[in-house]
């Protein structure tokens, strides 16, 4: 049956049934055979899309008698229903194969061998001061933390090196701001710390970086690690501090080998001393290591000077104390043969991958 529309096109009530009926069966093949998701999604468009096939069909329901319009329409609705659930049924089936597909090709294989762990080691200097700490860490001794920017009274005067005091020449500092903050050049300005932040009996241990201003060379650096010690108690003796180092040498560089004192001069120390170990390349008998001397020296100590525990508030006539002061990079370079201190900081991993 055959009517004139009012838009004067020709619709055909029968044909456009028709024609829904098989935009469903279209869509249902289609839902069923499409080979991916993708393709499916894009079949969808076309069909179901709002510039799709049935959208231009249901167009033609407009032109429809007013009488035929509602079966049309129905039809229509059912037709939409069973395409949707065509595509929507289809696009669960091929997810599932996907995924199916996807995790039988990504499986891991757990027999693999597995990619070898670039593992980091300490650097020589740190490993050398956690031995340095660990060996006076038997003896009681607390490590302690100065900061690296220090003040002037701190580092200097507080130790007994006022404004102008010749023995300034010895530390070529490097100024923060003129005069007073600086970087600190020497680990001591960490004693008065602890002096003025514990009680005795102290044991201290005061690891950390200095620097100075120096023309850098194999056995001169801007930037080096000490170790200061501090003990403070009632009848500290020299003797005391003497056995302690003995001790610390036998720890650090084996069981026999002989060590001595020498007089030295620190104005933070009174009487002040050189600590010297038999050389350790030639075991005393003089080598160029040693300048022909048989002795390596390893660090500068003495008896804290009275001026000094006052400062810390602590009282010289009912404590005494020693304190000492080595330089981490040069025990490193004993323990290790290294022989120029630029090494330690160029970061270059062919020296440093020799420290496992
Ligand atoms: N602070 C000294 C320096 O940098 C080393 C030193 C010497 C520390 C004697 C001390 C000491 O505690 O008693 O050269």
């Amino acid at each position: 049956m055959i009517r004139r529309a009012a838009s004067e096109e020709i619709v055909d009530l029968a044909g456009l049934t028709r024609e829904l009926h098989a935009l469903r069966d279209e869509a249902v093949a289609a839902a069923r055979s499409a080979a991916s998701t993708s393709e499916l999604e894009e079949l969808e468009v076309t069909l179901l899309g709002k510039k799709g096939r049935l959208t231009v069909v249901l167009r033609g329901i407009g032109a429809l008698p007013a009488e035929d319009r509602p079966r049309v329409g129905a039809i229509a609705n059912e037709v939409q229903a069973a395409m949707r659930a065509a595509f929507a049924d289809g696009a669960a089936t091929l997810r599932a194969r996907e995924l199916g597909e996807r995790l039988g090709a990504e499986a891991v294989d757990v027999t693999t061998p597995a990619r070898p762990v670039r593992r980091g080691t300490l650097h020589p200097v740190v490993e050398t001061a956690n031995r340095i700490a660990a060996i006076f860490g038997q003896f009681g001794f607390q490590v302690y933390e100065g900061p690296e920017v220090e003040d002037d009274t701190t580092n200097f005067r507080m130790l007994n090196i006022p404004p102008d005091h010749p023995a300034r020449d010895l530390w070529d500092t490097l100024y923060v701001d003129v005069p007073d903050h600086l970087l600190r050049t020497h680990t001591s300005p960490g004693q008065i710390r602890v002096m003025q932040s514990a009680r005795p009996p102290i044991r201290a241990l005061l690891p950390g970086r200095c620097f100075r201003y120096e023309a850098v060379d194999a056995s001169h650096a801007s930037e080096f690690f000490q170790v200061e010690g501090l003990m403070i108690d009632q009848g500290t003796t020299l003797g005391d501090l003497k056995g302690l180092l003995d001790q610390f040498a036998q720890a650090m560089y084996g069981a026999g080998r002989r060590t001595r004192f020498r007089p030295g001069y620190y104005p933070f120390t009174e009487p002040s001393v050189a600590f010297d170990v038999e050389c350790l390349v030639c075991g005393g008998s003089g080598c160029p290591a040693c300048s022909r001397t048989g002795w390596m020296t390893i660090l500068g100590a003495g008896m804290v000077h009275p001026v000094v525990l006052q400062y810390g508030g602590i009282d010289p006539e009912r404590y005494q104390g020693f304190a000492f002061g080595m330089g981490v990079e040069r025990i490193a370079n004993l323990r290790y043969g290294v022989g120029d201190l630029r090494l330690y900081m160029e970061n270059d991993l062919r020296f440093l991958e020799q420290f496992r």
